[in-house]
């Protein structure tokens, strides 16, 4: 909405747990902002947000993405990821294609996942969009099908599609399940730091707003019925990630009295040993090994590169979440969701 002042954004949202709209408080008073409470398997509520806003352009972010839960809990992801993503397709279709709304112009941008691409050895070349699919969580095989069906909607009706396919982000209002800010919280209340496995894993991280910046090179000049890879170039192996957000966390608190007195239990508070809380506990079932992105067609046709490095991102990140405690802590004890249940039932 900063880049794009005079377009008019409609975000629609089931706020499931861990959506959260707090998130929008800073476009919340913006005029060409609406926020609608729905979901994507709704598809009357999709074709008409379609036609009654005029919506040319269609950035499906939505979904289950965690994948120990996907491992817990399968069906949400197929319902969500597949059935929510054929239902956008349905809806979009009807309306831009078959409808008394014809856009040609329109595009369906589909945010998807390196996942999809299944797990590299440590000398394995990196993913490339040509990559075969071989997904291993039910998190991945959804995402795979919904990419599958985009694919189709372009191939058989001539849908204006494009698909990214993102490594990890990090950033702020990254959900507290997720490696990066589930230890940025723990060591802040003196919890256990688990670590799956053997901690050697790799993945691949990137900024998030490296991640939309992509995606808005994809959505300007990317060829319609293609994919793009986005990534960071970025590799590390899980337990460098942690001992260096534990190293990043002490030396703020070395720094910085206050956080002394706002976290006390926090080991760094009494110069102790963060790293101490590192607990290595039992592997991940199907845990995929190594995840790498090769972004060259995505440099190379669209002129992308990540603006943000990982020292800086990290160091903002931790800043983020020390600067943000009340957004992270109504989100970990569920006080945000009781909110959300109030306003929106
Ligand atoms: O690669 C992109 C994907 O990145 C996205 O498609 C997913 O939606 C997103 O959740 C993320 O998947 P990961 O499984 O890689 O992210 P997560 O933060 O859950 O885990 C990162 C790594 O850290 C992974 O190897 C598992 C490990 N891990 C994770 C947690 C939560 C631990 O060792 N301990 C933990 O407590």
């Amino acid at each position: 909405m900063d880049k794009y002042q005079a377009d008019k954004v409609v975000v629609l949202d089931a706020l499931t747990y861990a959506g959260n709209i707090a998130n929008l408080d800073n476009v919340k008073n913006n005029e060409n902002f609406i926020f609608v409470h729905g979901d994507i398997c709704d598809q009357p509520l999709i074709e008409e947000l379609l036609v009654e806003h005029g919506i040319d352009t269609l950035v499906h972010f939505a979904a289950e993405s965690h994948v120990d839960r996907s491992i817990t809990g399968p069906d949400a992801f197929i319902e969500t990821n597949i059935i929510g993503t054929y239902t956008l397709l349905k809806a979009a279709k009807k309306v831009w294609l078959d409808g008394d709304n014809v856009i040609d112009g329109h595009r369906f941008h589909h945010v998807s996942t390196d996942e999809v691409y299944g797990t590299l050895s440590a000398t394995d070349p990196a993913f490339t969009e040509d990559t075969a699919y071989a997904p291993n969580s039910p998190y991945s095989a959804s995402k795979a099908a919904s990419d599958h069906l985009v694919r189709a909607y372009h191939h058989t009706f001539g849908l204006n599609v494009t698909t990214s396919n993102c490594s990890n982000n990090y950033g702020p209002f990254h959900f507290p399940e997720k490696l990066i800010p589930l230890v940025i919280t723990n060591i802040l209340h003196d919890k256990e730091l688990p670590i799956y496995g053997d901690g050697q894993q790799i993945r691949d991280w990137l900024y998030v707003e490296d991640h939309a910046y992509g995606i808005d090179l994809v959505l300007q000049s990317g060829r319609i019925g293609e994919n793009y890879n986005i990534g960071g170039n970025n590799e590390w192996a899980n337990i460098d990630i942690v001992t260096t957000i534990s190293k990043l966390v002490e030396r703020e608190f070395e720094t910085n009295s206050d956080l002394v007195i706002r976290f006390p239990n926090a080991k760094a508070a009494i110069a102790q040993n963060t790293e101490s809380l590192i607990t290595y506990v039992k592997d991940r079932p199907g845990h995929d090994r190594r995840y790498a992105i090769d972004a060259t067609k995505t440099n190379d046709e669209l002129g992308y590169q990540p603006r943000e490095s990982f020292e800086s991102g990290i160091a903002k990140t931790v800043q983020w979440y020390l600067n943000n405690e009340s957004w992270w802590q109504s989100v970990m004890d569920g006080s945000y969701q009781s909110w959300i249940a109030e306003q929106y039932t």
